[in-house]
């Protein structure tokens, strides 16, 4: 039987993924959508505005949204939630849902919280054992677990396998992110046509600690930091979906391009062992092509869930690489659905 799914934030870019990626999925079925006051009592088609390519979904269309409340916990009889609400609302809202049930968010509040897993599943699953530490401490029924910020799922995956293999001392990173990261009312089109926009609010100081939690060690108690410092610089470009990312790594030990390029070809994690639905067979894809990746062309490999990488270059010990990632899928709602088949495959749920 499946899990009954509530999606909070389900009108927005990242809700309208989440029912994307859970609308025929194995282990879940949407049974709640909730958004704010504004569109709560009125039909999903009427208050939606769909971004997707493809019609929206039959049975969605004319289900009625929620406002959202715990209450939809027992009127719809719901086993787990999805989060996509903004971080100014979500501290008091996604503790409300976890004292009673396993919720999974996108949002910033509790990303960086001691006792609250940050996950990516091929770079950090045992970290998930924070969820026992969380729910004693909170005498909570349910739990947070949250995905990282759309722009660090995009390098800090890359980086697992170079922290393995070489040891990481520094990371610098230059960003070139989608306008759907924003949301749908994020950037005025007058202000990013024919634009760059080399600012971000908040994005940088994200990128610069949460890799550092994901890729730390988890030690019974909580989770030691990796102990590497990292530069990034955040830009808004004119491109719909994908963030493509210039990073650079100075790796402790010595290297050749063409033992990274082996290294990333055969990477993969629990997910891919256990074969969890979402997971991509190869969550990087190295590209060849001398202008690739590029956000339009390789933003949807292994659906979304894959992250392209490619323009290796090495000076001295710094390696050099591109990589482009699909911000809406891989950097948000696959990303909680692919952590949520991970604990439910690991019995947390
Ligand atoms: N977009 C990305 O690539 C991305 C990636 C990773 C994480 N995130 C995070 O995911 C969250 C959602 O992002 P988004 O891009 O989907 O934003 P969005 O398109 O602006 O959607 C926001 C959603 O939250 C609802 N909402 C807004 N204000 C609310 C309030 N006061 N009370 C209750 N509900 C409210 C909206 O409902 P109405 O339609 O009724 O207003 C809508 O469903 C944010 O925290 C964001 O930082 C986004």
């Amino acid at each position: 039987m499946k899990l009954k799914v509530g999606i909070l934030g389900a009108t927005g870019m990242v809700g309208q993924r989440f029912i994307q990626c859970i609308q025929e999925h194995p282990c879940f079925e949407i049974s709640a959508l909730a958004a704010s006051e504004k569109s709560a009592g009125s039909k999903y088609k009427d208050v939606a505005k769909w971004y997707l390519a493809g019609d929206m979904p039959e049975h969605i269309s004319g289900a009625v949204v929620e406002e959202i409340d715990t209450k939809i916990i027992s009127k719809y009889d719901l086993d787990i939630v999805f989060s996509a609400i903004p971080s100014k609302i979500a501290g008091k809202v996604e503790s409300d849902f976890a004292k009673h049930i396993p919720l999974f968010s996108n949002t910033a509040t509790y990303r960086m919280t001691n006792d609250v897993p940050l996950v990516i599943p091929e770079v950090n699953p045992e970290h998930l054992n924070l969820i026992k530490i969380q729910k004693e401490k909170r005498k909570w029924k349910g739990f947070i677990v949250t995905n990282p910020n759309c722009t660090t799922i995009g390098f800090v995956l890359p980086l697992k396998p170079l922290m393995d293999n070489f040891g990481i001392e520094y990371v610098n990173v230059a960003t070139m992110q989608a306008l759907s990261g924003a949301g749908y009312d994020g950037v005025p089109s007058m202000a990013i046509i024919d634009n760059i926009i080399p600012f971000i609010r908040g994005e940088e100081e994200k990128v610069e600690i949460e890799g550092l939690k994901i890729l730390g060690k988890f030690n019974n108690k909580g989770i030691d930091f990796a102990d590497f410092s990292v530069i990034a610089a955040c830009n808004r470009i004119p491109v719909l979906d994908g963030h493509t990312e210039s990073v650079f790594v100075k790796l402790k030990n010595d290297f050749e391009i063409t033992d990274v390029i082996k290294i990333f070809n055969k990477f993969g994690g629990v997910p891919q062992e256990m074969k969890l639905p979402t997971a991509p067979k190869r969550p990087l894809i190295v590209l060849n092509d001398e202008d690739r990746p590029q956000p339009r062309l390789d933003r949807d490999r292994g659906n979304g869930m894959s992250i392209s990488v490619g323009r290796f270059k090495k000076n001295k010990d710094v390696l050099k690489f591109t990589c482009v990632s699909h911000n809406t899928i891989r950097g948000a709602a696959g990303a909680s659905v692919l952590n949520a088949e991970l604990a439910l495959k690991k019995g947390w749920i």
